[in-house]
């Protein structure tokens, strides 16, 4: 039974074998949209595997494709959904920095305010708003053709 540190929240859990990921960010309250509702097609679960990348089941075609239209993913980038516990070294998980966001309600519904976090699109992880940026509506309206459909990007 490995531990995984959950480095944003500063946590330490025991997760057993054949367990999946995003199951454990779930039940440590993480902040995982899960856009595609787990269909490996969105970037709302990408993490870091900053440790133990052996303890994780290997990376599945799909993932390794989706993972390739993801701003700011790297070698130990991972779909939280995709992946499953398979081995007992201790895993240390960070994630992004940034609020994905569901649809062009969810930026509108921020107009006026100042960003603390960068706002991310929720398929390719790209930023939408840099973090510090008081959003207007002027920002809404050069989004406004933005897609938040993971469906629209791939398809099998
Ligand atoms: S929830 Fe969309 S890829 Fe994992």
């Amino acid at each position: 039974m490995p531990e995984i540190t959950l480095k944003p929240i500063n946590q330490t859990v025991d997760a057993p074998v054949n367990k999946n990921l995003l199951d454990v960010l779930l039940e440590q309250d993480c902040p995982v949209m899960m856009a595609c509702g787990r269909q490996g097609i969105c970037a709302t679960c990408h993490i870091y595997v900053e440790k133990g990348m052996d303890s994780m089941s290997p990376l599945s075609s799909r993932e390794e494709k989706t993972l390739a239209l993801i701003t700011g993913a790297n070698q130990i980038s991972r779909l939280s959904c995709q992946c499953t516990i398979i081995g007992d070294d201790p895993v240390d998980i960070l994630l992004p920095d940034g609020l994905y966001v569901e649809s062009m309600a969810d930026i509108e519904a921020l107009v006026g305010k100042r960003t603390n976090t960068p706002i991310l699109h929720p398929i390719d992880g790209s930023i939408l708003i840099q973090k510090g940026k008081i959003i207007t509506r002027t920002m809404i309206m050069k989004l406004s053709d933005t897609d938040f459909d993971p469906h629209s990007i791939h398809t099998d």
